[in-house]
């Protein structure tokens, strides 16, 4: 109950970008976030990569930001990522890319949305490099999977994301097979009312079970987005009841995030993908992870007030 209510707490401040200067001043504050975030740049970005690499870890790279309600903005985002493909390019590391629509100016004007959206996909199918297209809050759900069915049915090179706490999303997974496009299933990291949500945890793994094994049957590769051991446990059972060796599917997990069992999981010979944010606009990200695990505030408490 206590831990509902601090989870539901700190999602509601994770839209309070206000406070994130406040935050941000306090001493050690930067040296916090930096478990969950890789830095501000894009070579501290890279840097991280190819450590994960080195562990034969693959990566996804989002460059922090949403909800930009400022053209200019979008527009520089757009910039930023299409400096993010040439250094995957040069660079040589093994990653590809994830964004948020809000990032790129889906609260402005979807088709202007889509127009950048377009140019950063056009960029990456040019340098065969993968999006992977965020979900976020469920407001956002129908545009953000027009936009991926357009480019996905232009480009190819577009994956998307679904959550199994919203009640749509059964259906929603059915058009995306359908397609033939690659999925990333997670649980959802927004704060959603029941009517469109499952309120209950335990609805919303089971939900998860569900639609992970019609992901297994569909002969796509797809993503299995989960820190939850028991569902990974229960994704390698399924898999191995199909027949599927573990190069026909993988695991993503967020940077910082159970590392001992990322590298367990390589260790077994699974396919393992680390999202890897870098980047300014830190707030909202950092503020959901949190809510995610409230018992992390004690560890940034100890952090922050240690002797
Ligand atoms: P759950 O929350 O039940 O956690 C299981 C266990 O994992 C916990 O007991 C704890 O040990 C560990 N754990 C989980 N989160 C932790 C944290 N922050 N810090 C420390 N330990 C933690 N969501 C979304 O709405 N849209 C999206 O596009 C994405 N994209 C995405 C990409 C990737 C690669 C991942 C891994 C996750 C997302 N998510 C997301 C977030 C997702 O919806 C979900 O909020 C988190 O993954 C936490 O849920 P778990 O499945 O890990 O289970």
């Amino acid at each position: 109950m206590l831990t509902r209510l601090l989870r539901s707490l700190l999602l509601h401040l994770s839209r309070q970008v206000w406070l994130k200067d406040w935050l941000a001043d306090l001493p050690g504050f930067r040296q916090v976030t930096r478990r969950f975030i890789a830095g501000e740049t894009i070579a501290e970005a890279v840097s991280a990569i190819r450590a994960l690499n080195q562990l034969g870890i693959h990566a996804t790279l989002d460059h922090l930001g949403e909800s930009t309600t400022s053209p200019p903005q979008a527009v520089a985002d757009v910039e930023e990522y299409l400096r993010v493909l040439r250094a995957i390019e040069e660079s040589g590391i093994d990653s590809n890319i994830s964004i948020k629509l809000t990032q790129l100016g889906l609260d402005i004007d979807e088709s202007f949305c889509l127009e950048n959206t377009r140019r950063l996909v056009a960029e990456a199918h040019r340098r065969t490099i993968f999006v992977r297209i965020d979900m976020e809050d469920s407001s956002k759900t129908e545009a953000t999977l027009r936009i991926f069915t357009t480019l996905f049915r232009e480009f190819g090179n577009v994956g998307i994301v679904l959550q199994s706490a919203l009640y749509r999303t059964e259906q929603d997974l059915a058009g995306v097979l359908a397609l033939g496009a690659r999925v990333r299933l997670c649980k959802g990291a927004y704060h959603e009312p029941e009517t469109v949500a499952f309120p209950e945890k335990a609805d919303v793994d089971r939900r998860y079970l569900e639609l992970m094994r019609k992901l297994l049957d569909s002969g796509v590769y797809h993503a299995l987005a989960t820190h939850d051991e028991a569902l990974i446990v229960a994704t390698r059972q399924a898999a191995a009841e199909r027949g599927l060796s573990s190069d026909r599917y993988e695991f993503q997990m967020l940077y910082g995030v159970r590392r001992d069992l990322q590298q367990r999981l390589v260790g077994e010979g699974c396919r393992v993908r680390v999202y890897v944010p870098y980047g300014r606009f830190w707030y909202p990200y950092f503020m959901r992870r949190l809510a995610e695990r409230p018992a992390n505030l004690w560890f940034i408490l100890r952090q922050l007030f240690r002797p």
